[in-house]
């Protein structure tokens, strides 16, 4: 009997450690995202590397003792307004909790304390408040998430003077294969405010999302990591009973190690470029620029300028 189940041991494949210790791509599949992060990789080709008409700087450093701050301002060129936030947060490691204290320059202080994989692996709770000393006004959320192979959901509750509004999500993900749901009630309306669905499929360098939002918005985003220095996306969009279609069309090119450019452009004939040079280690700039194509002569056009400490 022995000599059997020895046999029958040998056969099971040991789970041999990978040697560069990171998660091989299977393993990083197997964990579907959020459903706010489906998508992502496109909207980020769309979103990072500019900043049209702000003057920005951003500031992270971190104590000895392990917390880190975070401040950032930015002056809107054409507005003057100026705007700036600070974040402290410390991590408590041992305990899977974090700590994060909020600013703002509009008077708003928020609070949010996080615990991570202590309950169940995989389970997150979040606490979250803010306080607005001008205005009297409060705000409370818990928020909890849970992931693991093939899922991830999430339920956040609102607390609200009226009563409080339940955001719920799940992804389901198989293969590279996605497909989430994404719901809001208000209690306080006792109605459905909030119906969105997506699909999705996502390999290691090409992704394809698909959603409908409250059964009117439609949506369509494909990433592609071209190679190791070009990312693209293209983005699509269009109201059921509207038949103007929006889209755009982006891509992030790696110039060398230190250095990307972006550019992007939609159907309004608004191109966005950006320039993103790491100075040094921890010293980032980034410039950009927002052309309107249909009336090139006439100006409207915007610049950016943004600034990143990092110590
Ligand atoms: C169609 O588009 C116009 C302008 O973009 C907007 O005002 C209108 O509400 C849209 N109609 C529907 C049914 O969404
Ligand atoms: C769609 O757009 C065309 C031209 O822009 C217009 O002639 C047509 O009436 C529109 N159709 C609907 C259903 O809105
Ligand atoms: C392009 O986008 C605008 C919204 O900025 C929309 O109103 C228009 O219909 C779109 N044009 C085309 C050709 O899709
Ligand atoms: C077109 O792109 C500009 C800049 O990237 C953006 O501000 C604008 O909202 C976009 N318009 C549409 C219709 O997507």
């Amino acid at each position: 009997l022995t000599n059997v189940l020895l046999e029958e041991r040998s056969k099971i494949p040991i789970n041999t450690p990978n040697p560069c210790g990171q998660p091989s791509q299977k393993t990083e599949m197997a964990v579907p995202p959020a459903y706010a992060d489906l998508g992502k990789s496109a909207k980020d080709i769309f979103n990072k590397g500019y900043g049209f008409g702000l003057v920005k700087l951003d500031v992270k450093t971190k104590s000895a003792n392990g917390v880190e701050f975070k401040t950032s301002g930015s002056s809107n060129i054409d507005t003057t307004k100026v705007n700036a936030n600070l974040e402290t947060k410390y991590k408590w490691d041992e305990y899977g909790l974090t700590f994060t204290e909020k600013w703002n320059t509009d008077n708003t202080l928020g609070t949010e304390i996080t615990v991570e994989d202590q309950i169940t692996k995989g389970l997150k709770l979040a606490f979250d408040t803010t306080f607005s000393p001008n205005t009297g006004k409060k705000s409370g959320k818990v928020k909890t998430a849970y992931k693991r192979e093939f899922l991830n959901v999430g339920c956040d509750v609102d607390f609200d003077f009226a009563g409080p509004t339940i955001h719920a999500a799940g992804v389901l993900g198989y293969e590279g294969w996605l497909a989430g749901y994404q719901m809001t009630f208000d209690s306080a309306k006792s109605k459905m405010t909030r119906n969105n669905f997506a699909i999705g499929y996502k390999t290691g360098d090409f992704q394809l999302h698909t959603n409908v939002n409250d059964g009117s918005e439609f949506g369509g985003s494909v990433y592609q990591k071209v190679n190791g220095n070009l990312e693209t996306a293209v983005n699509l969009a269009w109201t059921a009973g509207n038949n103007s279609t929006r889209f755009g069309i982006a891509a992030k090119y790696q110039l060398d190690s230190s250095a990307s450019i972006s550019a992007k452009v939609n159907n309004s004939s608004l191109v966005g470029v950006g320039y993103t040079q790491t100075l040094r280690p921890g010293v980032k700039l980034t410039l950009s620029a927002l052309v309107d194509g249909k009336s090139f002569n006439s100006g409207g056009h915007k610049l950016g300028l943004g600034l990143e400490l990092e110590a």
